[in-house]
């Protein structure tokens, strides 16, 4: 079945199953940035998407031989899966490029680090497998970021006729961090990668980290990069005993996709989420009378610095009794990586807080903080369409669609509250109001202006935001890098 010309490689992918009461099975869209992004490529390009089983109700899907054309989804050992998913990808890797660490107990490379290591490495080798079975000759693949880092080595050792990409969804570390891994994980990290003939990035800061983490952990490869004045960058190295290869690099700000969410934001099942959450927000519809919102909708993920978004809040009420009565925060805060302890904590510790804040400033009347934990798309949309705020404040996000998407949506026009470190800053920055994520006060301060900023201001900035976030629509977005992998020089990688 040597068929597909295109293919693209992920652990999530586009759909879930999930058994309903009498057996059956039922198909939902996945989640997260990554899924929003390639999800609008399928159909015209004819990709094949290779995805893995997450879940009971996939593992199931596979061996009923259920699935969406296009989908191919590998059914991996559940305990190989656990380990390379929670122990590797989540639990190591997103730490380090999240920089999540709290360095004086963790993390801690031991035996049984290193077995989960072994699990990593079978999985991506499955994956590379299922690419290798399932590609045309010269075909194109496209590997999906931190969990099959080592599946554009292995590919390339199995099928040297394919054009390799990797995609990072992810920041990348700086080096000073980075190298906590074990050297020698560290270095098989960056060579699995390196097996790439082009590696892609969000933004020119996660590309750069990428760089420098080459040239301190590889130096006995002696990597060199280039930086020529017309065409794209590349790092050329000499592996151990072999001749120089050379890998492209290349910035893709993924946008958020403006036709899509314009026509499903319009549907009826969102239109009567606003309502239910007009009730819930209470006070009046219109008029000075009229509650503003501040919005946030994430992932419960501990990048995403919820809880301090919280405290931020709490600051404003404290700080500015004048919004009392008169602001509600609409935080919908989705679970998430639930199998791991430190995720179910955080979902907590984020509703301890919220309860917190209610139980002290709420009246009869006003709930200042409406929590919603159940995912619910159409919702989110409704929260979108009537934000007067969004509040993005993540420790280190690799771009935050949230933050592209909302001025998009928002009816009015949003302020946007973004933090410096997400990736979207990079192109968001000028009409964002821009904070430090660890600083309460500081964004307690830019919530504030943003709640106070004059009407046409507000509406100005949001058009240019809704400009800048939608310059690189997903389609166009994957079109790019396609067409730049299809445009490289036959044996590229030979650099000799
Ligand atoms: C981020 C990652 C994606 C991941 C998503 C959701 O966006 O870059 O690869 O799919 O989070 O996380 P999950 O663990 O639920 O797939």
């Amino acid at each position: 079945e040597h068929a597909a010309r295109v293919l693209v490689a992920s652990n999530r992918g586009p759909v879930s199953y999930a058994f309903r009461e009498d057996g059956t099975l039922d198909a939902r869209r996945g989640g997260g940035g990554l899924v929003s992004g390639l999800s609008a490529i399928g159909p015209e390009t004819d990709a094949l998407w290779v995805c893995s089983a997450l879940g009971d109700g996939d593992r199931e899907a596979v061996r009923r031989g259920i699935g969406e054309p296009g989908v191919r989804m590998l059914d991996i050992d559940a305990a190989v899966h656990a380990d390379a998913y929670n122990g590797i990808a989540n639990s190591v890797l997103w730490f380090v490029h999240h920089m999540l660490y709290q360095t004086p107990l963790e993390p801690v490379f031991d035996a049984g680090f290193r077995r989960q290591w072994v699990a990593y490495e079978a999985y991506n080798q499955a994956f590379a497998q299922a690419l290798a079975e399932s590609a045309a000759p010269d075909a194109a693949v496209l590997v999906q970021d931190y969990h099959l880092a080592l599946v554009p080595g292995m590919l390339r050792d199995l099928r040297p006729d394919l054009r390799i990409g990797h995609f990072s969804h992810t920041p990348w570390a700086p080096p000073d961090y980075f190298r906590m891994l074990p050297d020698d994980i560290a270095e098989q990290l960056l060579l699995g990668m390196l097996g790439a003939n082009r590696l892609g990035f969000l933004t020119q800061r996660w590309l750069g980290a990428f760089q420098s983490c080459c040239r301190r952990v590889l130096a006995d490869h002696d990597v060199d990069p280039h930086w020529p004045k017309d065409g794209p960058p590349s790092l050329e190295y000499r592996l151990r005993g072999h001749r120089r290869r050379r890998t492209e690099l290349g910035v893709h700000g993924l946008g958020a996709d403006a036709d899509f969410l314009r026509e499903r934001s319009r549907r009826a099942d969102v239109e009567e989420r606003m309502a239910a959450l007009r009730e819930q927000i209470g006070g009046e519809e219109r008029g000075p009378g009229r509650r503003k919102t501040i919005v946030r909708v994430d992932r419960t993920e501990l990048s995403k610095n919820i809880v301090r978004g919280l405290l931020a809040y709490r600051t404003l009420l404290d700080e500015h009794p004048e919004w009392r009565e008169r602001v509600v925060h609409i935080a919908f805060a989705y679970p998430s990586r639930q199998d791991l302890a430190v995720y179910r904590d955080y979902t907590a510790e984020v509703s301890r807080v919220a309860e917190e804040i209610n139980a002290r400033y709420g009246t009869p009347d006003w709930t200042p903080v409406l929590l919603h934990v159940k995912d619910d798309f159409a919702r989110s949309l409704a929260a979108y369409r009537m934000a007067d705020v969004a509040l993005v404040n993540p420790i280190r996000d690799g771009m935050n669609l949230v933050a592209k998407e909302i001025p998009v949506v928002s009816e009015a026009g949003c302020a946007l509250v973004l933090s410096r470190e997400a990736g979207a800053c990079a192109e968001l920055g000028d009409d964002a109001l821009v904070v430090n994520p660890y600083d309460v006060t500081g964004t307690a301060d830019a919530l504030h202006q943003a709640l106070s900023m004059p009407e046409a201001e507000r509406a100005e900035r949001s058009k240019r935001l809704a400009t800048a976030a939608t310059a690189l629509p997903p389609q166009q977005w994957f079109l790019d890098q396609l067409h730049a992998l299809e445009a490289l020089d036959e044996g590229i990688t030979e650099a000799d």
